[in-house]
């Protein structure tokens, strides 16, 4: 459905420097390097995280102590209240990255409705609840964005025994697309990173579902994650954070509604 209508030219979108950034999803593997990445660069960061202690530590450990403004907090991504306080907050957000996610592995056949709720909840109502949070926060500022969502390699290629984590990240996509169409008015950019398999806390969490789902050696099962696909290897959680630090950059000024992938060539054919 097309809700297109005339409207005039808009000017460039705002070249996103340095500024504040919120990371969502701080205390996991891709949030930490995210932090990691921003600070770096210079970006003041809010580390959040459901888990406020993980926030805190990723704060801890990831960022260059000299540079700017750093803070911690705790926050359920899914509490429309809490995020809508977070992008409300006096300093401004300028680019927010959603890295906060679950994943579930169980057959089609066996779902259980209530994990299906959570990593719906999680992974798609959370992004959508931080986009219209950060969205309406910005556009009260006037003076632009950008936003990045992690969807997932498997956003663009099912994977089985994998239906609802599939679901939410396709579900992603298809989020940033329509939103981004929507914020080019307000100069604020919205695209998505789909990584391939990251070395972080919640591929080893995968990694023991899958063996037991299957009797299978653990051991085995990381083998078979670690060499998959054309990638062969397995991405490294600053490899993704990298790509969306440049996403909110002035040099991708150009760049909105995309999908990119970081996965090292994983859906290419060997
Ligand atoms: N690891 C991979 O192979 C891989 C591949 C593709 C995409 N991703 C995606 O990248 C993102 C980051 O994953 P990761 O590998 O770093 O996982 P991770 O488990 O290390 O980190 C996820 C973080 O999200 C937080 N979180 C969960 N629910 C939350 C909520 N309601 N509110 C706020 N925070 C919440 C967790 O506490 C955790 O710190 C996820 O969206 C994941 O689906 C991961």
């Amino acid at each position: 459905m097309s809700t297109a209508v005339t409207a005039p030219a808009i000017e460039a979108p705002a070249r996103t420097g340095p500024g504040r950034a919120a990371i969502i999803g701080a205390g996991g593997g891709i949030g930490w390097a995210c932090v990691s990445a921003f600070a770096q660069a210079g970006w003041a960061v809010t580390a959040a995280d459901i888990d406020g202690a993980a926030a805190q530590e990723t704060i801890a450990t990831a960022s260059p102590p000299a540079i700017g403004d750093h803070t911690a907090l705790a926050l359920d991504s899914t509490d429309p209240v809490a995020v809508g306080k977070m992008a409300d907050a006096a300093e401004g957000i300028d680019a927010v990255v959603y890295c906060a996610g679950i994943a579930a592995t169980m057959p089609i056949a066996q779902t259980d409705f209530a994990i299906w709720r959570k990593v719906m909840a999680v992974n798609l109502d959370g992004a959508a609840i931080v986009a219209s949070a950060f969205a309406r926060s910005m556009i009260a500022r006037d003076r632009g964005g950008a936003m990045v969502f992690v969807s997932s390699a498997a956003g663009q290629r099912g994977e089985a025994n994998a239906s609802a984590y599939c679901a939410s990240k396709f579900g992603l996509i298809g989020l940033v697309q329509s939103i981004a169409a929507e914020l080019t008015a307000h100069r604020i950019r919205v695209n998505a990173v789909a990584p391939g398999n990251v070395d972080t806390p919640m591929l080893r969490d995968v990694a023991h579902s899958i063996a037991a789902l299957g009797e299978d050696d653990v051991d085995r099962v990381w083998q078979a994650l670690s060499t998959a696909g054309a990638a062969r290897r397995l991405i490294e959680p600053a490899e993704v954070a990298h790509v969306c630090l440049a996403l909110c950059s002035p040099g991708f000024s150009g760049v909105t509604g995309a999908t990119l992938p970081v996965d090292g060539g994983y859906l290419l054919s060997p």
